[in-house]
């Protein structure tokens, strides 16, 4: 049997789907649950304070309890909070892979650097980025914060809960 032919044999492992997810989207929700459907156990590390954006609108919790209720009925999905190095995180779980979704290249710089600082704190884990699914490809947090605040309509970006927290928390 070929060296590939035995890696196809393995079964997918754990995968992590870390992120600030403030709040989650659609977008993440495709991506988290495209790699449900290749890795047997898929973690969502939802980060306790994100060092390089400002302070997020909803707490930790909050926005774990934005993504359980989308995730549930995929079976292999759990939701956690953490404030630790990434790849300290995945091995705590023993996540052998890092799964991130990419939307246009203008994510591709932050994803490049990101990438390589991880690969030289555990070269190890693998980072696999998944292509946006179309519909979804204009689609950021950022984005629909900047709706919300505005009075824009958010549904059918996000879950209604979000759509409905964001609405009651920025809008002017
Ligand atoms: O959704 P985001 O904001 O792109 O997610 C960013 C996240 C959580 C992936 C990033 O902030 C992160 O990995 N934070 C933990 C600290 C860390 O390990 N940084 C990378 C190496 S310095």
């Amino acid at each position: 049997m070929t060296s590939l032919a035995q890696g196809l044999e393995r079964n997918g492992g754990t995968a992590l789907c870390p992120g600030s997810y403030d709040p989650v989207t659609f977008g993440h929700l495709d991506i988290i649950g495209r790699a449900a459907s290749v890795f047997d156990q898929v973690i969502v590390g939802v980060v306790d304070q994100p060092v390089r954006k400002q302070k997020t609108v909803f707490t930790a919790d909050e926005r774990v309890a934005f993504i359980e209720p989308e995730v549930a009925e995929l079976g292999n999905v759990q939701v956690k909070t953490f404030g630790t190095l990434l790849v300290d995180f995945a091995r705590e779980h023993g996540a052998r892979a890092i799964v991130k979704g990419l939307r246009a290249i203008s994510d591709f710089e932050y994803e490049f650097e990101m990438n390589q600082l991880n690969r030289k704190l555990a070269p190890d884990i693998e980072s696999i980025y998944l292509m946006a699914t179309p519909q979804f490809s204009f689609l950021s947090s950022s984005g629909i914060k900047e709706l919300a605040m505005f009075g824009g309509d958010t549904s059918g970006l996000a879950p209604d809960a979000v759509a409905e927290a964001l609405q009651e928390r920025l809008q002017k």
